[in-house]
């Protein structure tokens, strides 16, 4: 029981001592963003009036680590989001209380949704610029991104929005289930079965026979010592 309470204690203590104050929205917006997009949100010659933009279009840009852009000159482009996920809710939160009410957040389900249903719609509406393995392509005025690193979530936003030159696809031309299904084709493109032969196929199987092995015999090396104690 001292053990499992010990345990139990270095699993719950350092959570509950971590429990993050709100971070404060406001001070990182005028900070962040409004040297473009004012601190009313209503836009400056750097960058676009935010109002009535919703949840999804600042969550997108957010999220991809768009936004904040470092200078108006810069093209923006996927990055490593710049803020924790408790700062993405309580700053999408406040721009939406500042900008208005717009489009929320699309509900994506990829684990119900059908998947071949999804890769026609893909190669339909999709395929062109972002090519058929969603490995990215090249445009006239600028590049479609590789989707390697979407999220299903900022793949329905990105529909729904239309980022940039990229057109947005109201409901009447993808509906909410096909939304989910093209989010789900994306993951499966992002995860290829490679049936025709992975060129790691003769590692693999080292490899999870050496984890087994370890862990395995880890495993009994514990139980021997926790049933050999009792004895
Ligand atoms: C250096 C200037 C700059 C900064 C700083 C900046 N933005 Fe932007 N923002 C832009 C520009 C320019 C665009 C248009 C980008 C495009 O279409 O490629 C934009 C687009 C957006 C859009 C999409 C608007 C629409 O109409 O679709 C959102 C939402 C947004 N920014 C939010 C933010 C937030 C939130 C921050 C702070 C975390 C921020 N931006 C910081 C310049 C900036
Ligand atoms: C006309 C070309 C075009 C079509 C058609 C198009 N896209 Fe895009 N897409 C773009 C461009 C350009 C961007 C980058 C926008 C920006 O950052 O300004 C983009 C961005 C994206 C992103 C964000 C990628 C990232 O970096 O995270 C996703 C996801 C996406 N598109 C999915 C789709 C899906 C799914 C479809 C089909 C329903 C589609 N796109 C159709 C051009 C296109």
């Amino acid at each position: 029981v001292p053990v499992a309470a010990a345990l139990l204690a270095l699993v719950v203590l350092p959570a509950a001592r971590a429990a993050p104050a709100p971070p404060d929205a406001r001070r990182v917006y005028l900070r962040d963003c409004a040297v473009c997009h004012a601190a009313d949100g209503t836009g400056t010659n750097r960058g676009p009036v935010l109002s009535g933009v919703g949840r999804a279009s600042i969550h997108y840009w957010v999220s991809t680590g768009r936004m904040p852009l470092s200078s108006p000159t810069e093209r923006d482009r996927r990055r490593p989001p710049r803020y924790s996920a408790a700062t993405q809710d309580a700053l999408i939160d406040y721009v939406t209380q500042l900008t208005g009410p717009g489009p929320a957040v699309p509900a994506v389900d990829t684990h119900h949704a059908d998947l071949a249903r999804g890769g026609e719609l893909y190669r339909l509406d999709c395929a062109a610029c972002h090519a058929w393995a969603a490995t990215g392509g090249a445009l006239l005025e600028r590049e479609a991104p590789p989707l390697g690193k979407s999220t299903p979530v900022q793949v329905a936003e990105a529909i729904r929005v239309g980022p940039g030159v990229m057109p947005a696809f109201g409901p009447s031309a993808i509906t909410d289930d096909d939304l989910s299904a093209v989010a789900a084709y994306v993951r499966a493109l992002q995860n290829p079965q490679d049936r025709g032969g992975n060129p790691l196929g003769h590692i693999g199987p080292l490899a999870e026979g050496a984890a087994a092995f370890v862990v395995g015999l880890g495993a009994l090396l514990v139980a021997s010592r926790i049933i050999g104690k009792r004895a």
